[in-house]
């Protein structure tokens, strides 16, 4: 099959053998437990990893460990190639030492899982991973730039996926910056991916089980996450880093000119950054797990232009940015977008052949306005083989 009609899901999860065992022993939050099923009377598994989630949890099975269940679930819906990370916490809650020892285990773990797995062709395997880093508070430098350096020298693995606190303070703390130019150095794809969310009181007293956590504080967690990276200058230090953002970014597409415009403002920021704000979002990659044309076409908007604000200091960029073209703008922002599903979350809440949060996440690549088939072919599959350097 030619490399442009290539499917590619970058979003998609594992729980490895090693790590669900380790949430098994496990008595409290992560955890994976058992229970007496309400419905069938039978034992049944459940995760429970987000702090103040409905106590039952969430059901959980073969298809979060069991390499031939994702196998299963990507030839079902005709996924040619998958990019795994870990699904967090990842080892956020573990003590530094433990973390280290983890880490090296699961990458290693996690490379078998790809480099025994089938292959597509000669040159490329249907599975590549992200490796994991023991991001926790007191982790050391070495210890984090000598799992980079493992990462690197394990062929499978072609990035690392990483939550939103670092080692205790956030993507801005500068103790990060031998992590970013060791991931720089090495070509890692740094796919920044939610757990926390936001506070728990906005959420307010009804019972609306994962939704408002799931649907609005995730995003709205990497959007925050996201601003400080920007803010902090590492994009401008580091600009050769590449940084993945799930569930497109967030709001941070929306919110974009509102920030420049607040960065413009404030005596305390308004010099620190090389560039305007919305400059940031053409140095960054935006996993299209949108579920809308709309949003992806306003995603890639947002992105396209970004070149516009290339130097502007915050004042120049409202006049430099005059005269952009729709289309064209739109059509250059989908080289930075990437298709994912976010298996095996979100399944089916009855039995289906495909999964709905697949089908309308393809769909959505689908019927964005403005996009040719090359802009569609280059989401699907074609900007993740480049991303990664996957196949020939
Ligand atoms: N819920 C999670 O906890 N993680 C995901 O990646 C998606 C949904
Ligand atoms: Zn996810």
């Amino acid at each position: 099959m030619s490399a442009q009609r290539l499917l590619v899901d970058i979003h998609t999860h594992v729980y490895l053998p090693r790590y669900a065992a380790f949430l098994r022993s496990r008595t409290s939050v992560p955890r994976i437990f058992t229970r007496t099923s309400p419905e069938s009377g039978k034992p049944e598994e459940r995760l429970l990893i987000l702090d103040d989630e409905p106590s039952g949890g969430r059901p959980i099975g073969a298809q979060y460990w069991d390499r031939d269940e994702k196998l299963k679930f990507m030839d079902r819906h005709a996924i040619d190639v998958s990019v795994v990370s870990s699904a967090n916490p990842w080892l956020d809650f573990l003590p530094a030492q433990t973390a280290h020892t983890l880490a090296g285990e699961l990458n290693h773990d996690l490379e078998t899982y790809c480099s025994t797995g089938p292959s597509l062709q000669q040159d490329l395997k249907r599975l590549y991973g992200f490796g994991l880093l023991p991001l926790v508070p007191g982790a050391t430098t070495e210890s984090l730039v000598s799992t980079v350096e493992q990462i690197a020298s394990l062929p499978h693995l072609k990035g690392i996926i990483m939550g939103t606190r670092g080692v205790g303070k956030g993507l801005d703390d500068e103790a990060l910056d031998p992590v970013w130019a060791a991931l720089e150095k090495a070509g890692l794809v740094v796919f920044l991916h939610p757990h926390y969310g936001v506070d728990k009181n906005a959420w307010g007293e009804k019972e609306n089980g994962h939704v408002l956590p799931l649907a609005l504080g995730f995003p709205f967690e990497t959007t925050i996450a996201t601003t400080r990276l920007i803010l902090s200058g590492v994009l401008d230090r580091y600009p050769n880093l590449r940084v993945l953002l799930a569930h497109s970014g967030g709001a941070l597409p929306q919110l974009s000119s509102r920030l420049a415009s607040c960065i413009a403002h404030d005596p305390l920021v308004a010099s620190r950054l090389k560039h305007d704000a919305r400059y940031y979002l053409g140095k960054l990659y935006f996993d299209a797990v949108a579920y809308g044309s709309e949003e992806l076409g306003f995603v890639s908007d947002a992105i396209g232009r970004a070149e516009k604000y290339a130097n502007a200091g915050a004042s120049a960029a409202v006049s430099s940015a005059k005269g952009t073209d729709g289309t064209e703008k739109r059509r250059a922002g989908a080289k930075r977008m990437l298709f994912g599903t976010d298996h095996p979350f979100f399944p089916p809440l009855s039995a289906t052949e495909k999964w709905k949060s697949v089908v309308e996440n393809l769909e959505a690549i689908d019927g964005v306005y403005g996009w040719n088939e090359a802009e569609k072919g280059a989401v699907r599959g074609g900007n993740a083989l480049a991303l990664f350097n996957l196949g020939a």
